[in-house]
């Protein structure tokens, strides 16, 4: 599997969270305030390969063949540092991501971003690390990268609040989660590939820290994850989409409150909302949810995700309108970065 001693290639999709990830108890360990839980994608793949070179000097980071700069490449860097410390290794590295998702849109390519940086690296500093610890590693690069490590549903536990700060490391990691048999597939729809105005983090800090609603729907969202769990495994696709729109129209009015707002969805995104509720009093299960960004993702029947991409494209004529289904975990590759 692995390149040679020293190099190692990982691939990894992103994830879209039916029950939302928003607010940080501890930013350093990138602790969550609540649980969240996600369909990983067939699509928008991240291939990343670590490469361990001799000498002094910094790490060397290429984003799509170009050096990474400023805070993606701080952000890199700090993570190859947790890695390196770890495995109680020195040297520096050479690595090399390609995504194929529009990076700081809002479609999660942190999430792939960090899962297969996490895998590669830790392949390329001989650490043996399971599932698991790959996904408590991957969170300190992104939370939601947590939850790429598996493929399907994937359920990221927030951990212990109470305890010694590696207590709650060890408890906060993501696992599968159990489902019923479901044909689920994601419409997406890209209404706007640009960089986002605020990035996650500080919005979620902002809203933490200010919003008046934000405790409220963090207290509704753990019962949104207790129905969620029951719903995918009975199977019942329908109450999924109910419970993962309410969730993520929930996230958003924290953010709308929070002083100053933030505010992600623009008027494409209000018009996709429309068309879904259209599609819905027409008799198709569909629901949509929305992340850091303007773009909105529609959950339905696989059976039904041609008509709702058909909708969504004359409702937005701007936008790239893909489906998606549940896709893979991260995993090391043969490939040759
Ligand atoms: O992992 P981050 O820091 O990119 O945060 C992602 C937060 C949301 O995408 C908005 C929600 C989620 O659970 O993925």
């Amino acid at each position: 599997e692995q390149d040679s001693p020293g190099s190692a290639t990982a691939v990894a999709h992103p994830n879209i969270a039916l029950i939302k990830y928003w607010g940080k108890r501890d930013e350093r360990l990138i602790l969550p305030v609540t649980d969240s839980l996600s369909m990983t994608l067939d699509v928008f793949p991240t291939t990343t390969s670590v490469r361990l070179a001799a000498g002094a000097g910094p790490d060397e980071v290429t984003l799509n063949g170009r050096p990474a700069e400023g805070e993606a490449g701080r952000r890199i860097t700090a993570f190859l540092d947790l890695v390196r410390q770890s495995a109680g290794r020195t040297e520096r590295a050479v690595v090399d991501t390609r995504n194929t998702v529009p990076t700081g849109a809002g479609l999660a390519s942190s999430a792939s971003g960090f899962a297969a940086l996490a895998v590669a690296a830790a392949a390329a500093y001989g650490l043996d690390l399971d599932a698991t610890a790959l996904s408590r590693l991957a969170r300190r690069g992104s939370g939601s990268a947590s939850r790429s490590l598996f493929g399907g549903f994937a359920v990221w536990h927030a951990g212990p609040e109470h305890g010694t700060d590696a207590d709650a490391d060890a408890g906060s990691y993501a696992e599968p989660v159990p489902t019923a048999a479901l044909d689920p597939a994601l419409v997406i729809a890209v209404v706007n590939a640009g960089p986002k105005p605020v990035s996650s983090r500080e919005a979620m800090r902002r809203t933490v820290d200010t919003s008046p609603l934000y405790r409220p729907w963090a207290a509704s969202s753990k019962d949104d994850l207790v129905e969620m769990r029951a719903a995918l495994g009975r199977g019942d696709l329908t109450a999924v989409g109910e419970i993962a729109e309410r969730n993520a129209l929930g996230m958003h009015a924290t953010m709308l409150a929070a002083r100053p707002a933030v505010r992600y969805l623009s008027p494409a995104t209000v018009t996709v909302l429309d068309r879904v509720l259209q599609l819905r009093q027409a008799g198709i299960a569909a629901y949509a949810t929305m992340d850091a960004g303007p773009n909105v993702k529609v959950l339905c029947p696989r059976a039904d995700a041609q008509r709702v991409a058909d909708a969504v494209r004359d409702a937005a004529p701007d936008s790239t309108v893909l489906v998606a289904g549940p896709g893979p975990g991260a995993r090391l590759s043969d490939e040759d970065g």
